[in-house]
């Protein structure tokens, strides 16, 4: 179609076509195309109602559908020309109908708008990447399950402040994710029960007064019923929001692990190996084992948060109903979704390849005074000192070890009871990183026995 011609879409009343500027900022093909596939399942779903209701003859809707079906094979080959003058996917895939099938390709827009074929094909969008995301969780956290059942016992530092505090171990570590994923893969769930409500039928805005069942389009695209208002159908983006908003969640937790892989697998710490497969050499450094993959997914949540807040901003004080504005919600979503399937996917990969290692975690457990709370805590129990008390003696052994330069198993029993006469030689039981954490058997804590009841639950859950 030339520049100066008016629209055969929508230009009737137009003597001239769109300046190439206009042109250039109102196309969304560049972007939308991406919706084809769910533009022609809602484009036959629509044409079936309306022959099912009489609207259009069984003929015509025949014709369409076969058409609708060859433009879907020819889109899918990468043998379609789109066309920036048809602006977007809808007009460029019913001027494609047209050519196949001549008029009877006219018939399919009746009872309908792109208003509320947009909102359609853009929700069928994002309940795809849910259910993306949902699969991608799960296995993510399956990977987290393998390394905390291997390591249900294997002692690391537990930090605050980034500075050690008290043993933990690594199975229990490696939970703490699974339980953020699972709240993720919640959120994802909630967010499609949510959205799983088909908008087509609103048409423009105000709904239609030809006799459409919207019950029947809804069930035939796998929705749960229609949306109940016309208004609300063609202007709510809230499932791109809620699913934006889960992504960055989520990608909150991926970029806190990253973050975690970095520091530990530096040389410093030694925590952890990352494998080859998801490691980077340097070009000048011969030495340099570099965690590009887990610097990249702590990034990841700078555009995916940046795009809900983009989303966010387009909608805000927007009034009802459709606005062309909402036409910048897919680029956002787009970006938000690939970045986080991506980074499940990555993340997935190095979990599964990670080594951690054992001798380093537990010597890095054993340092810092990291018993200081159970030999405290021994006080309380077996003493029967107020905790306050506990604290104050311990405190005064560990600045007795951190003078002598040693840990506070290496006080011998004589300077302990220098500083409380009735300790015995029974503390030295508590003050080994194994028997702490075999200790912290409360619910939720970090045991052994713990971790391993808690992995099971996972297993089942995720069958
Ligand atoms: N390309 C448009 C979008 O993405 C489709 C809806 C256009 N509707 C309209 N009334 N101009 O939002």
């Amino acid at each position: 179609m030339s520049k100066t011609s008016a629209n055969s879409m929508w230009g009737g009343r137009f003597s001239a076509g769109p300046d190439a500027i206009m042109e250039a900022i109102n196309a969304s093909i560049g972007f939308d195309q991406r919706l084809a596939p769910q533009d022609i399942t809602g484009s036959r779903a629509h044409a079936a109602m309306l022959a099912a209701r009489g609207i259009i003859t069984p003929e015509d809707a025949a014709a369409i559908d076969a058409g609708l079906e060859q433009v879907a094979e020819e889109i899918a080959r990468g043998d379609f020309a789109f066309s920036t003058a048809l602006e977007d996917i809808h007009m460029n895939v019913e001027a494609r109908l047209r050519e196949i099938i001549g008029t009877p390709a006219g018939r399919l827009h009746t009872a309908r708008s792109r208003n509320d074929q947009v909102a359609l094909d853009f929700r069928l969008w994002v309940r795809e990447q849910c259910d993306a995301a949902i699969a991608g969780l799960e296995a993510l956290m399956r990977a987290f399950l393998g390394q905390a059942e291997a390591g249900a016992d294997w002692v690391m530092p537990g930090f605050t402040h980034l500075q050690t505090a008290q043993p933990v171990t690594w199975g229990h570590h490696m939970l703490a994710y699974v339980e953020m994923f699972a709240r993720d893969k919640s959120r994802f769930e909630d967010a499609r029960r949510r959205m799983n409500e088909c908008p087509l039928g609103a048409a423009a805005l105000a709904g239609t007064s030809f006799p459409i069942d919207r019950h029947m389009t809804a069930a035939a695209l796998g929705f749960d019923r229609p949306t109940a208002n016309s208004l609300d159908s063609v202007s709510d983006r809230d499932f791109a929001l809620e699913f934006l908003s889960a992504a960055a969640i989520c990608a909150t937790h991926l970029s806190r692990f990253a973050e975690e892989l970095v520091i530990w697998s530096s040389a410093q710490f030694r925590f952890v190996r990352m494998s080859d497969r998801f490691s980077t050499g340097s070009s000048i450094m011969p030495q340099k084992r570099n965690p590009d993959a887990a610097e990249l997914l702590r990034a990841k949540l700078g555009r995916i948060l940046g795009a809900t807040v983009a989303l966010f901003t387009v909608m805000k004080g927007l009034p009802l109903t459709y606005s062309k504005d909402m036409q910048e919600d897919k680029e956002q979503v787009f970006d938000a979704a690939d970045n986080l399937l991506l980074g499940l996917a990555a993340m997935e990969g190095m979990v599964r390849d990670l080594t951690a290692n054992r001798e380093a975690l537990e010597a890095a457990a054993s340092a810092g005074f990291s018993t200081a709370t159970d030999l405290a805590d021994w006080l309380v129990r077996e003493l029967d000192l107020p905790f306050r008390e506990a604290h104050h003696v311990t405190g005064a052994l560990v600045k007795l070890a951190e003078d002598k330069g040693c840990d506070l198993p290496d006080l011998s029993l004589a300077e302990m009871q220098k500083t409380h006469g009735q300790i015995t030689e029974a503390v030295y039981s508590v003050l080994g990183v194994q028997n702490s954490v075999a200790s912290r058997t409360s619910y939720g804590g970090t045991a052994p026995a713990n971790v391993r009841a808690r992995v099971e639950h996972w297993k089942e859950v995720l069958g």
